[in-house]
């Protein structure tokens, strides 16, 4: 049924959310990374009729796709319209590094994996701004009301300062540094974690808000932090922060466990990345030998999987 004809790859890697995940919804800035150490790409290939998908989320045709996952059906179809080509029928194959409901960006990094794979396919040049617009819609499906700070952080690969409605823009980090990224083996759901503190604002709005609040403004005292390469006051932020996002709810005793024993093992700071309730912890360290003993205690007490990678110094403090 399927031939390969005519072959395109498009490529997206996952990304962290340093601090200043939740609070964004609200308008408030955070800080991401790009995590190129777990990638997505999708394969296309001709096929003889129909839009097929083969992952490990769903492999069929994509008009029978299951509700969850409606929302990357339409980014296709919405895609092979702008670019208005004639198809036979096409096969996407999907493979992904990225564990889902992590925290990590594995449905934006899906879907910008299509849509750069589907452009390639058909020779379109695609711009970043019409990535952005057909990743939205599936984002859109996949989170209810996402900031869009995963999709514009899978897109970049530069550490990047978001702010909702504004944009984005780069980050200096003066001294590099690492992170330990690792997995409590529970998946969380950002849409009802998102849902949970908007509720949470309904029914005690005062102190949710100073929560929202305060991340905000470690974010900005993170930025400065980064500028200065202060890691121990960036580490204390990244405390603080969880400290909020506990109150706020959507941290849970997988999450605070983990961040315990990093914090004792050495981290600077640790917090959960994404949007909590499962998913993942990062935590701060100053070198790869901390960064090494960090990950030995996590892998050993309850930690399903973990990374580390090095933050690189951004290229106006390189030597
Ligand atoms: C999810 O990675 C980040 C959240 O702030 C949601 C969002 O910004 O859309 C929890």
């Amino acid at each position: 049924m399927f031939s390969s004809r005519n072959r395109a790859i498009g490529k997206a890697h996952s990304k962290l959310i340093l601090i200043g995940e939740h609070a964004v919804v609200y308008g408030h800035p955070a800080i991401a990374l790009p995590f190129p150490t777990l990638t997505v790409t999708c394969a296309i290939e001709e096929a003889d009729s129909g839009i097929h998908l083969d992952s490990k989320l769903y492999s069929g045709p994509i008009d029978q796709i299951p509700k969850r996952l409606k929302g990357l059906a339409i980014c296709i179809h919405k895609t092979i319209q702008e670019i208005g080509k004639h198809h036979n029928g096409l096969l996407l194959k999907i493979e992904s590094m990225i564990p889902i409901g992590r925290g990590l960006g594995s449905s934006a990094a899906i879907a910008v994996a299509i849509v750069r794979s589907l452009f390639q396919y058909f020779n379109c040049e695609l711009s970043d701004e019409k990535l952005r617009e057909l990743v939205n819609i599936a984002e859109i499906y996949a989170h209810g009301n996402p900031s869009g700070i995963d999709m514009e952080s899978v897109c970049c690969d530069e550490p990047i300062w978001f702010e909702r409605g504004k944009g984005i823009a780069s980050v200096a980090i003066r001294s590099s540094f690492y992170l330990v990224v690792a997995d409590t083996g529970r998946a969380g759901d950002t849409r009802s974690a998102v849902g949970s503190i908007k509720h949470k604002l309904d029914k005690s709005p005062i102190q949710t808000k100073q929560s929202i609040d305060r991340i905000g403004q470690y974010t900005l005292d993170a930025r400065n932090a980064l500028i200065q390469g202060n890691l121990v006051q960036l580490g204390l932020l990244l405390n603080l922060a969880q400290t909020e996002l506990e109150k706020l709810g959507v941290s849970d005793h997988g999450i605070n466990h983990l961040v315990n024993i990093a914090r004792n093992a050495g981290a600077l700071g640790a917090k959960l990345t994404g949007g909590g309730r499962g998913g993942c912890i990062i935590a701060l360290a100053e070198n790869c030998v901390q960064a090494r003993e960090i990950s030995e205690q996590l892998n050993q007490n309850g930690a399903k999987r973990t990374w580390s990678f090095k933050v690189e110094e951004t290229q106006q403090f390189q030597s």
